[in-house]
């Protein structure tokens, strides 16, 4: 071995770098050239003497540095490479939010109500057994408070408390009425759109909360009759169609008479299907006269004036106009749903 040899491997070397065609490749080669060419001519340095020894090792030195360099040098380029941006590749959709099919709706009621000039209010959904019974002529321990299960809020000494202090979750928005009433002289027109809780066992069609539209409307000498045509005019408008309406006898504490509220089914035309359970209508309200106790309650004088409330569930009339089959994909948060609207 003489130092001829090690420039014989240097030159086999840059040569073969020269040819080939990726930064992988090389940095192959370079790899092939140290464990391979280089190793045995170190080894061979351990029988070589004197001078020659001396100028071997020097080449063989240099070349390593060499390959070492090289090596460098591809691993760099290769690295780029995979760090390459390609700026003419379409960029990533953003994905747009929607609004909620309840939250459209509700939009809609208070468009057509503003054309009737009912205005829009709100009010605390954590209530207290105040305004969500009493007020509203829910006699103490009569069982009709029954007819809403109720999501009472844990207190200490609850029993010992007033009503007026003792929370729970509104199981409906009637109890605005009586909030707004305590404020606002008559005549007066309102509607509440809110969120509603209660204590059911959940289904298809029931969740532990939902969403109603209350209206109420005060004034002197309000009659049924005025109802009957605002709530006309109410599914008229929402259904974009002919629709109609009709009152059946009910009971509410808050209201007498009371009534029933169907709208003929908008899916069959009153022809009877799955969705109206084949009896053509469709119950979304409860409504009637306001109870004199109840403007009582409020402050307002039941000589001159009465009114009509009524109370609207969303959800139900949202799963119809959409054709949604349950009830708790309101409240699933799946974009999946959300997407479609
Ligand atoms: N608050 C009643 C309910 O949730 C509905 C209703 C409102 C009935 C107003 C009459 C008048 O069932």
């Amino acid at each position: 071995m003489n130092s001829g040899e090690v420039k014989k491997i240097r030159d086999r070397f840059l040569k073969e770098l020269e040819g080939s065609k990726s930064p992988s490749e090389r940095k192959k080669i370079c790899k092939r050239y140290i464990e391979e060419e280089l190793s045995s001519v170190f080894c061979c340095l351990k029988d070589l003497s004197g001078e020659n020894k001396a100028k071997v090792g020097k080449a063989a030195n240099e070349l390593r540095q060499m390959i070492n360099e090289k090596m460098k040098e591809s691993k760099e380029s290769e690295e780029t490479k995979e760090e390459w941006l390609d700026v003419t590749l379409p960029g990533k959709q953003p994905s747009f939010g929607g609004v909620h099919p309840l939250a459209k709706l509700q939009e809609r009621c208070e468009e057509i109500f503003a054309k009737m000039g009912f205005i829009s209010v709100e009010g605390p959904e954590m209530e207290n057994e105040w305004y969500n019974f009493d007020a509203l002529n829910f006699t103490p321990d009569h069982p009709v408070r029954d007819m809403q299960d109720t999501l009472f809020i844990k207190q200490k000494d609850r029993e010992k408390l007033e009503a007026k202090d003792k929370l729970l979750m509104r199981t409906h928005t009637s109890p605005v009425q009586v909030r707004y009433m305590e404020k606002n002289e008559p005549p007066l027109r309102i509607i509440v759109l809110g969120r509603v809780f209660r204590n059911e066992t959940t289904d298809s069609s029931h969740d532990i909360n939902f969403h109603q539209l209350e209206g109420l409307m005060v004034g002197e000498s309000i009659s049924v009759a005025n109802f009957r045509s605002v709530i006309s005019f109410f599914f008229k408008e929402l259904f974009e169609d002919s629709v109609e309406v009709r009152l059946r006898p009910s009971f509410f504490p808050f209201t007498e008479p009371s009534f029933e509220v169907d709208v003929s089914c908008t899916i069959c035309n009153k022809k009877g299907c799955s969705v109206c359970q084949k009896t053509g209508w469709l119950e979304v309200v409860g409504a009637g006269m306001v109870h004199p106790n109840v403007l009582k309650s409020a402050g307002v004088d039941t000589e001159r004036f009465n009114g009509f409330a009524f109370g609207v569930g969303l959800d139900r009339i949202a799963m119809v106009a959409q054709e949604i089959d349950s009830i708790r994909l309101f409240y699933s948060g799946d974009l999946r749903f959300l997407k479609q609207f």
